[in-house]
């Protein structure tokens, strides 16, 4: 995934991310014209999920490191790419000391609510003159779906807030973090990425997939009722001409450890 160093209390199932939401690494793809690799760069990927962007890095002829906080992860990576190398790090924690030329991550941040941690663990890992590109979900991200899930679960007298697994912030909030560490910043952007999902089912399976802790506060055999409801109400915003329709809204960064 990228989806790294996700969130430790959410269990990630690998088969279901690479069947049914390859649009992940897919959309991601845009982001290495960005990094711009070159041969012989050491980089790291963090937040590597399966593996598939990291084979598109090394394809430049960079040499690559893969991390995610999922077991489940890793070895769904270490089996699509057996030649690669792929290790579970916390991104919070990272242990390598001024080591990569670029640290690459895409659609992870918004996992990790501790923004500060993982900045500073990026810098630590960055050589100086090192460089720091991403992508994540931004301020007023999956915002319809959010407040379908708020909707659903608090009519049903649930407090979902302590169990919103997301970090979506603005630009400005994300660049003074990047700031303070000490990155000089080079590129940032929010922008709307309108997202579609594969098939009648997408929906559900997007909820299964991204939204699990959210409904953890659920007993298990009423969270397909609930499900049921949030797509419901979601259907006339998202639904459209026999297709879902996420209203993904996307930053990406490039910023420079002097
Ligand atoms: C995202 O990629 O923006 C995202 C994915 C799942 C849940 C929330 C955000």
């Amino acid at each position: 995934m990228n989806n790294q160093t996700l969130n430790p209390s959410i269990e990630w199932d690998a088969e279901l991310y690479d069947s049914k939401h390859a649009f992940v690494s897919q959309l991601g793809a845009s982001l290495i014209q960005l990094l711009s690799p070159q041969k012989g760069e050491r980089i790291l990927d963090l937040g590597c999920g399966t593996g598939h962007l990291t084979q598109q890095i090394a394809a430049t002829e960079a040499t690559v490191l893969g991390i995610d906080s999922a077991e489940t992860m890793i070895e769904q990576a270490r089996k699509n790419y057996p030649t690669l190398q792929f290790v579970v790090e916390d991104a919070t924690n990272l242990p390598f000391q001024e080591e990569f030329d670029a640290v690459f991550s895409n659609a992870v941040l918004h996992w990790i609510k501790q923004p500060e941690l993982v900045v500073s663990s990026i810098w630590r890992s960055l050589k100086p003159g090192g460089r720091f590109v991403a992508e994540f979900g931004g301020k007023g991200n999956v915002q319809a779906i959010t407040t379908a899930i708020h909707n659903v679960l608090h009519s049903a007298d649930y407090a979902t807030a302590a169990f919103n697994p997301w970090y979506f912030p603005s630009i400005g909030e994300y660049s003074a973090i990047l700031e303070k560490q000490g990155f000089e910043l080079t590129f940032a952007t929010l922008f709307a990425r309108p997202t579609p999902l594969e098939g009648e089912q997408g929906m559900q399976n997007w909820l299964q997939m991204f939204a699990k802790s959210l409904f953890s506060i659920v007993p298990t055999e009423e969270q397909s009722r609930f499900m049921a409801q949030i797509e419901a109400e979601l259907r006339p915003q998202l639904y459209q001409d026999g297709k879902w329709l996420v209203n993904y809204k996307r930053i990406q960064v490039r910023a420079i450890k002097p």
